[in-house]
């Protein structure tokens, strides 16, 4: 089934919202198959954004993602890289849905609590980088109730 990267923030760890985050992923019956609480460095902030690296705020979103621990998780279920990018909202919370993480917890685009994959190739990318030795090897006894 598709798997997708998603990190919260060091923001989202100070303002505590790991639980509720985490929450709305199991609640929606996403499957979860990869989780780490880790610090990373510039190198490796860099390496995940790598693709903004020409960006003007770059530099900003390193210091962003380098300043406190993230939460690093691998979420598994059917369309759950585009399904988890609209449980997120959208990039700038000023036009993020409400009902969404960002929609309900952040005001500024550079402190937006969560990340999301935002592609089938970025998930794949994302997790071979955060999770080298793969996602954990587990199956839910309730499949047959999320799924028809
Ligand atoms: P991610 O899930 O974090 O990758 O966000 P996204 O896919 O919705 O947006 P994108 O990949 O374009 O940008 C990555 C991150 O860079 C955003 O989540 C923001 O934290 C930050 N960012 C994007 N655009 C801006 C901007 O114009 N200003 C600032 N300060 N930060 C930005
Ligand atoms: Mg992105």
């Amino acid at each position: 089934m598709e798997q997708t990267f998603i990190m919260i923030k060091p923001d989202g760890v100070q303002r505590g919202l790991v639980g509720d985050i985490i929450s709305r992923f199991e609640k929606k019956g996403f499957y979860l198959k990869g989780l780490k609480f880790i610090n990373v460095d510039r190198p490796f902030a860099e390496k995940h954004y790598e693709d903004l690296s020409a960006k003007p705020f770059f530099s900003g979103l390193v210091d962003y993602i380098i300043s406190g621990p993230v939460v690093a998780m691998i979420w598994e279920g059917k369309n759950v890289i585009l399904t988890g990018r609209k449980i997120i909202g959208a990039t700038n919370p000023a036009e993020s849905a409400p009902g969404t993480i960002r929609g309900d917890y952040a005001i500024e685009i550079g402190r937006n609590i969560i990340h999301g994959s935002d592609s089938a190739e970025s998930a794949r990318k994302e997790i071979a980088l955060w999770f080298p030795d793969g996602p954990a090897n587990w199956q839910s006894s309730v499949h047959h109730w999320i799924y028809e």
